[in-house]
């Protein structure tokens, strides 16, 4: 297949394009790395079709095969992912011919379907082509409307890419805790918004195994987190637009999306329906009722057949990740904040080890976000959005 140039459009958000010498010494170290790791021949003869077509157009192109090993080692690469055991079962959608926002979004809808393969979660990566890009950070999100009594519907987290959309000529959602945001797609300067279809977003209503009033909390939660704003890196070449997605850990919805103040916030209620006492901090209500939220995602992700890891499992095995690794000769680059998970931390193994962080390449990197231009801004915030009382 013909696949086109690679983005190599500047982005301030990331150093300076590779170009010249630099884009050959890295498509060079990458193709070393990948034809050494996959045992594949015929290195020299494809090392000098590169070189030449570099030369040529100061651009080289990957095969399928060269783009879905570089991915699977830019998940590999990624320090703040403790799922990385998993990346060799990484499958990718080379979708490089595509660039115009309504087959983007055509194929993003397949990526949903095919990603969610009846509850059996798999890994999958859809790389587009050139010169398009998801506004979005990931593909499903909750929107968050500022409220004139300074509180947020739904996920504050999402406030200001709810407010963008809104900009842009979205007219809202029914207006629950839980409306699914459009799909942005921005190409050659202009952006479109697209809404999924109802069936393309799987969703999980939220009950407790041994509380019987948890269901009347009406929480719930998408079975796919699909990061869509990362840009993919390899060779020296750079991929905007390449959504991926894994499945859930179960303490990202319930020790952080459904948990923390500046979310969901739903600890006080948890409590409350335990019975616990909230006034005290040494009554420990927000630890009980936060072990009690985890058991309700991981119980009703369970109950519905949809794949999902707990912190227990998934760190032993980050670890035995961590010595595959070692014996094939490579140090594995961690970020320890983010590997250790927000529950129990010390009762799992990552807790007690240290890491390396470092950004090796293949990877993902930042780009500039269109709904909240620069970091240097005031933080992204709604200009009403005051923490509710616990
Ligand atoms: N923490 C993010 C969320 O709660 C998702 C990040 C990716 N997670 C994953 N399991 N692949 O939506």
């Amino acid at each position: 297949m013909e696949a086109r140039r690679a983005d190599f459009s500047p982005d301030p958000g990331h150093q300076g394009v590779p170009s010249g010498e630099s884009l050959i010494r890295e498509a060079r170290r990458f193709l070393r790395v990948v034809y050494a790791e996959q045992g594949w021949s015929g290195w020299a003869a494809r090392w000098s079709e590169v070189r030449a077509e570099i030369q040529r157009t100061a651009c080289w192109t990957p095969t399928s095969a060269e783009l879905t090993y570089g991915a699977k080692l830019a998940w590999r690469n990624s320090a703040r992912c403790v799922g990385r055991s998993y990346w060799p079962s990484l499958v990718v959608r080379d979708l490089r011919t595509v660039t115009r926002p309504d087959e983007v979004f055509a194929h993003l809808v397949t990526h949903l379907h095919d990603a969610w393969n009846g509850g059996q979660i798999r890994a999958l990566m859809s790389v587009f082509g050139p010169g398009v890009r998801v506004v979005n950070d990931q593909l499903i999100r909750y929107a968050g409307y500022c409220q004139a009594d300074g509180t947020v519907l739904g996920d504050p987290k999402n406030a200001e890419l709810t407010r963008y959309l809104q900009h842009l000529g979205w007219s809202g959602g029914p207006g629950t805790p839980f409306d699914v945001l459009p799909i942005a797609i921005e190409s050659h300067g202009s952006v479109k918004f697209y809404e999924l279809p109802a069936d393309a977003v799987r969703e999980v209503p939220l009950s407790h195994p041994d509380f019987a009033w948890f269901t009347e909390l009406g929480l719930k939660w998408h079975a796919l987190p699909v990061i869509s704003d990362l840009r993919l890196e390899m060779g020296g070449l750079r991929f905007a637009c390449a959504p991926f997605s894994g499945w859930y850990l179960q303490t990202e919805i319930a020790a952080r999306n459904l948990a923390d103040a500046d979310r969901y916030h739903q600890l006080p209620a948890v409590a409350r329906g335990m019975g616990l006492d909230t006034r005290r901090a040494r009554t420990l209500w927000q630890d009980r009722a936060l072990v009690e939220l985890n058991v309700a995602v991981l119980h009703s992700f369970d109950a519905a057949g949809v794949k999902i890891s707990d912190h227990h499992t998934v760190t032993r095995h980050f670890v035995r990740f961590e010595e595959r690794e070692r014996q094939a000769g490579r140090r594995v680059a961690g970020r320890w904040s983010w590997l250790v998970p927000p529950l129990s931390p010390a009762t799992t193994p990552v807790y007690h080890r240290r890491y390396e962080d470092r950004h090796d390449n293949p990877n993902f990197y930042p780009q500039t976000r269109l709904w909240a231009p620069s970091r240097r801004q005031a933080p992204a915030r709604c200009p009403f959005h005051v923490p509710r009382d616990p």
